[in-house]
């Protein structure tokens, strides 16, 4: 089983505003990368702020929604949890997944991060600046990553794809 991240990232280091700020600022190239690689793998693991700014299933994907409050996402396609991040991906494996898309926001990706269930993270650089918002992660956590990859998306955007040293 592998588990990444997929994030996008302001040039100052932000994934978004506020909580409740939609993904209007990514580029086309980074938005066909993110559908291309959530596709491959599958499953993609959401929280529940950022499914609320979706509003609805991705097309093509299992999607899995973090949730206290699962009446609140009565969606069709949605599967809600609220396991704790090795129960799910334990159960998912033992389903016959091959690989899960973590895709934030900040809560998901420090859940994951913290549970040291991340093998890979691929980070796309967009160039702007948000000044202040929302990290990746919003509790301590060290990790060491080597860059596998650095490729440019279009003139202005950089991926990156890392995996965590273990
Ligand atoms: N730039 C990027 O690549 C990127 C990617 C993803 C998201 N984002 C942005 O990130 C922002 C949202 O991030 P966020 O950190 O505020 O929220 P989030 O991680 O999307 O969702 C947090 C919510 O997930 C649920 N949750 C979290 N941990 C849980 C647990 N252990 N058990 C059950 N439910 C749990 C709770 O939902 P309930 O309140 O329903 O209980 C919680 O309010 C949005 O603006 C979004 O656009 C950016």
């Amino acid at each position: 089983m592998k588990v990444f991240m997929i994030a996008a990232v302001s040039a100052d280091g932000f994934i978004a505003e506020h909580d409740e700020h939609i993904a209007d600022w990514t580029s086309p190239e980074d938005k066909r990368f993110f559908v291309a690689r959530t596709r491959e793998a599958g499953v993609v693991v959401m929280g529940g702020k950022t499914f609320r700014t979706i509003g609805r299933a991705m097309p093509g994907r299992r999607n899995v929604v973090y949730t206290s409050k699962p009446e609140s996402i009565n969606v069709p396609d949605v599967e809600t949890t609220d396991k704790p991040a090795r129960e799910l991906i334990d159960q998912l494996e033992q389903e016959g997944v091959h690989e899960v898309a973590i895709c934030g926001g900040t809560a998901i990706y420090t859940l994951f991060m913290k549970s040291g269930l991340i093998d890979e993270i691929y980070l796309t650089v967009e160039p702007l600046t948000f000044g202040t918002g929302l990290t990746l992660f919003n509790e301590p956590i060290e990790s060491r990553l080597t860059l596998l990859e650095s490729s440019k998306l279009n003139d202005n955007t950089l991926l990156l794809h890392y995996s965590v040293n273990r």
